[in-house]
């Protein structure tokens, strides 16, 4: 048959009521039309983000009732942290069922040595009875916990160092939330993807296939370090995939390259995993000699480069919250950060600093703010994005909705679409007349919803603050909107539905108003809490 076999169905049903653009017009004026605030309960289809918005499966609903609710070392943390071993360390997913089950396993002594007191040497997580003396992961609630915690100790660790001196910290493509946290410790967040892979079309046509456009420009990376000093640089960052420049995958190939100039110099490297699997999916499909590989084994492979890495597990944890820090046993990371004695003994280990941090924001490092339920669901949703025909079925639907807005031939579509959602670029979209003080993109957001209920995300002018960049920031941002497409939620129906509005909205595209910040303009992240007006 010419089509897609199904490889998953859904017995959970909501219902999307009727809401008139009047109704919608209201409610957009109510809340400054900031879309954050828009009431989700009204809209059609609510493509803001892929964030926490999962459809769990039935093995992550059923994990959940094997959690448990200790306050210190409950069940689930264990769980988890033995599945972060599986996914991210031994390339292995087999384990699953077993692990799952041992949380009821009545064998203590065999219990004590698998999962209570194992120690995990070298990796990025030591994990039981070794957490205590060298804590290197932290379980968090989300993505942008990690950070805040990582930037706000590593910014203490610097300015006693060296007080006043500003630092710059280079990535592929920054998230506006890690952007936001490293701008708060005062240092500058850079992006140095590659332009002319993302922009490698004849204007108005079809983007040439290029598999790997979320790459960090190694030649950039190599300018900046000889620019601003190995000194001023405490480290590297890679986004899998780069959900700023597009969603787009990143390439072993560049990981292996960005970790070796990091190490090069002794930075240490660092992996924002928010969306791991769908990483190592498209390296399995488009890298040569990865096909025969597993999702886990690629993912072992990709993990073995980096020193450590922040995660929102909302996303390529297919859960509703959870996120990570961890860093690499003894590697750079922890080499940089900790302080040591003269005779090379350890003074200050920067993973205490990292413990008491989170201690006091978010509990203690068995739960960081979860619930042990929570947990459960987290470790089983970890085996799930290991899943190729889970992950095959979610890349297809993307290509489909981008597929869909070229054929209705619709400008400015970046194809290949990503493994989360698919970005249209408002430059083109509007025929380059706009200009980049008018948020177009977000008014084409908000129109969206006021005409048709469907709520995507801005992340260009706007969010990306042009305005209040440096030149050569300016040259980084990407004027995009990005539809994400929500784990295991929509039909084609939803698909079709989006894909009709935004040709309708794109042949109407003069209407579209462009935006005025009334107020927030000026503080991070202002897309979260600015009031606009068209
Ligand atoms: N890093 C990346 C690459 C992200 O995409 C996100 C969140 C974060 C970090 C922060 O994680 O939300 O759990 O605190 N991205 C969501 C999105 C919000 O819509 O792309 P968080």
């Amino acid at each position: 048959l010419n089509v897609p076999v199904p490889r998953s169905f859904s017995y959970v049903k909501r219902n999307i009521p009727e809401v008139t653009v009047e109704q919608r017009e209201r409610a957009l004026k109510a809340t400054h039309y900031n879309e954050f605030a828009f009431p989700a309960g009204m809209l059609t289809v609510d493509m803001l983000s892929d964030s926490g918005t999962t459809a769990m499966t039935d093995q992550q609903w059923s994990a959940m009732f094997l959690g448990d609710e200790a306050y210190g070392r409950n069940k689930g943390y264990y769980v988890l942290l033995d599945a972060m071993r599986d996914c991210f360390e031994r390339g292995d997913n087999q384990k699953k069922i077993i692990n799952l089950v041992r949380t009821d396993c009545q064998d203590i002594e065999k219990m004590m040595n698998e999962m209570y007191l194992c120690e995990y040497e070298g990796g990025l997580f030591n994990g039981g009875a070794a957490q205590l003396e060298r804590p290197n992961a932290f379980l968090m609630p989300q993505g942008r916990a990690a950070e805040s915690i990582l930037f706000e100790i590593v910014r203490k660790i610097l300015a006693a160092r060296e007080p006043g001196k500003v630092f710059t910290i280079p990535s592929n493509g920054h998230f506006d939330t890690t952007e936001g946290n490293i701008k708060q410790m005062g240092s500058v967040p850079r992006n140095l993807y590659n332009r002319e892979l993302l922009y490698e079309i004849p204007k108005g046509g079809r983007y040439d296939k290029n598999p790997f456009k979320g790459d960090m420009d190694i030649n950039k990376l190599q300018k900046l370090i000889d620019a601003v000093g190995v000194e001023n640089i405490p480290m590297i960052y890679t986004t899998v995939t780069n959900n700023t420049i597009c969603g787009q995958a990143v390439s072993m190939k560049s990981i292996r390259e960005t970790a070796k100039i990091a190490h090069k110099y002794e930075i240490p490297f660092m992996l924002d995993a928010a969306r791991w699997a769908e990483n190592c999916y498209f390296i399995k499909m488009n890298e040569e000699g990865y096909r025969n590989k597993s999702i886990a084994e690629i993912a072992k492979e990709m993990f073995s480069y980096c020193d450590g890495f922040t995660a929102s597990l909302k996303k390529d944890g297919h859960a509703n919250m959870g996120g990570i820090l961890a860093f690499r046993d003894k590697g750079y990371f922890w080499k940089k950060f900790s302080d040591f004695n003269e005779d090379g003994t350890v003074k200050t280990d920067v993973g205490i600093l990292l413990k008491v941090k989170q201690i006091s924001s978010y509990g203690n490092d068995s739960y960081g703010s979860m619930s042990g339920r929570d947990i459960m669901a987290l470790a089983a949703g970890l085996y799930e994005c290991c899943n190729f025909n889970y992950l095959q079925e979610r890349v297809e639907q993307c290509n489909y909705l981008a597929e869909g807005f070229y054929k209705a031939g619709v400008k400015g579509v970046v194809l290949p679409a990503g493994g989360h959602g698919v970005y249209i670029n408002m430059d083109e979209f509007f025929d380059g007349k706009r200009g980049h003080e008018s948020f177009a993109g977000e008014g084409f957001s908000l129109e969206l919803i006021r005409r048709y209920g469907i709520r995507v995300s801005e992340l260009g002018d706007y969010s990306m603050e042009y305005d209040l960049k440096t030149p050569e920031q300016k040259a980084e941002v990407v004027n995009v909107v990005r539809f994400a497409i929500n784990r295991s939620v929509y039909s084609q129906e939803h698909l079709d539905y989006v894909i009709a509005a935004v040709k309708a909205l794109y042949e109407d595209r003069e209407n579209i108003p462009n935006m005025r910040i009334v107020s927030g303009h000026n503080l991070p992240m202002r897309h979260f809490h600015a009031f606009l007006e068209p």
